[in-house]
């Protein structure tokens, strides 16, 4: 009997006996059974695919879906892109003029831009009026109240982290967490002032220690310390200058795909020769590469230096590529935002940034190059240089660059957050900015 009423069990409780079992085996038999009708209107469904497409493809001239902008002009890749209005970094608005006449704020921070963009909103200057459109056709830039309830135990804990001050705790139960999306380039970016305000506690291993271990062990079997011997080289040989040499990378990610490299192993120690060395030798290669191949036309470089930022070699390196059809990932990306902006708007996407950093008093210009501390996220170094031989949308060098925290520091900075929703971002621009035109001043950087 007792085997009966476990017959008789629901089957969404524990199966235990016997019958149960079965029971299950038959579920299974079941379950088979609806797999193989599943599977066998799948495959009808492709062989009716199959044979109806093959009305729709008759060679890429007839493609019923053509993807958008699938003009195919053979140079541009699968993207039409126009020719801009020249690059120029003269800026459209003296940052004096802006604080007096566009947004006469107070003080210029991450969280008082949302006060600059109100009073910037209602100005009645037309310059101003012009500048705020194309600010806010680049930028959707929105703050967000994010209040907070505490429990005593943890408000205290919180309250620690943020260095025992009663000020910051206040602002913890009012944070204000501001949002830029860059509707050029799809890229989403969060700031939370709150973060930047904590104070940064010291990492608990000495950098310095940590480096000069790690350059220590790597300099003794360093492939690149021994180029010559354990490096490959593209078939149009090696280039070589006084502090820098080139070489294929081995396990190639394109055609033409070069490390470019300082002969010295440190990664961290440089001076400004040699680093001009090393970029010299970058443009040397590309145009060796593109002489060699002459539809290779669009040059991307990438950085990482050390481990903690996914340098695969102590030993410093750029990866440079040159590309027949478009720039790689997200760079191409970059490029047709700016021909989305230039078909709205007539206008250059990058002058029209520097103007709106410039206008904010983000930039810092030294020639005709300008550094700005960018709204949206950066990681290590990526970098486009304008394209050999082709006018239509034509980026100017344009690099993004940030340092990736303590290096002792094994958290990563990239999770899915990065990877897949909007990249957090503690420091405020503007100290960024300050930083930068501090260190300038200090290196007498005037070249
Ligand atoms: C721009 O910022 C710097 C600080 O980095 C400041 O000294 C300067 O006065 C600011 N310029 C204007 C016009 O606000
Ligand atoms: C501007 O910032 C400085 C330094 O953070 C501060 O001392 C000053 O009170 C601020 N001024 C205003 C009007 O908020
Ligand atoms: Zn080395």
């Amino acid at each position: 009997m007792a085997e009966q009423s476990n017959n008789l069990m629901p089957v969404d409780q524990e199966p235990k006996g016997l019958g149960s079992r079965i029971c299950k085996a038959i579920m299974g038999v079941r379950w088979k059974v609806n797999w193989f009708v599943l599977l066998g209107l799948v495959v009808v469904g492709i062989l009716f695919y199959m044979l109806t497409s093959s009305q729709l493809i008759d060679g890429a001239g007839s493609l019923r879906w053509k993807p958008v902008g699938l003009q195919g002009d053979g140079h541009t890749g699968h993207h039409m892109y126009s020719t801009w209005p020249d690059f120029d970094t003269e800026p459209f608005i003296n940052k004096a003029f802006f604080k007096g006449k566009c947004a006469p704020i107070i003080n210029y921070t991450m969280s008082n831009l949302v006060q600059v963009k109100k009073q910037w909103a209602v100005t009645k200057d037309l310059k101003c009026r012009e500048l705020y459109e194309k600010f806010v056709s680049i930028f959707s830039f929105e703050a967000r109240d994010a209040p907070l309830k505490l429990p005593t135990k943890f408000m205290t804990k919180l309250k620690h982290w943020l260095g025992d001050s009663d000020e910051l705790l206040q602002q913890a139960y009012n944070q204000e967490v501001i949002h830029v999306v860059s509707e050029y380039t799809r890229e989403h970016t969060i700031f939370n002032s709150l973060r930047d305000k904590r104070p940064v506690l010291p990492p608990a291993e000495s950098e310095d220690e940590y480096f000069n271990k790690l350059l220590a062990e790597t300099a003794k079997n360093c492939d690149f310390c021994n180029y010559k011997e354990n490096t490959a080289e593209h078939i149009f040989g090696r280039l070589e200058s006084k502090h820098s040499f080139t070489a294929s990378n081995a396990f190639k990610l394109d055609t033409l795909h070069a490390l470019v490299a300082p002969k010295k192993h440190d990664p961290l120690h440089w001076t400004l020769e040699e680093f001009l060395d090393l970029f010299g030798l970058v443009g040397s290669w590309l145009k060796k590469a593109h002489a060699y191949y002459p539809n290779a036309k669009f040059p991307s470089l990438i950085w990482d230096v050390l481990p903690k930022c996914g340098a695969s070699q102590v030993h410093p390196h750029l990866h440079v590529m040159l590309d027949p059809e478009r720039y790689h990932g997200q760079i191409e990306a970059w490029r047709e935002g700016a021909e989305d902006y230039d078909r709205d708007h007539g206008n250059n996407y990058f002058t029209d940034m520097v103007n709106i950093y410039s206008a904010l008093n983000l930039t810092v210009a030294r020639g005709s190059a300008v550094a700005f501390a960018n709204l949206v996220k950066c990681f290590s170094m990526g970098m486009g240089l304008p394209p050999i031989d082709v006018e239509e949308g034509k980026m100017p060098a344009y690099a993004r660059i940030i340092t990736r925290g303590y290096v002792t520091d094994i958290r990563t900075d990239i999770s899915s957050l990065e990877l897949f929703m909007a990249a957090s971002v503690n420091i405020d621009p503007y100290k960024t900015m300050h930083t930068i035109r501090q260190y300038i001043e200090e290196t007498n950087l005037n070249t």
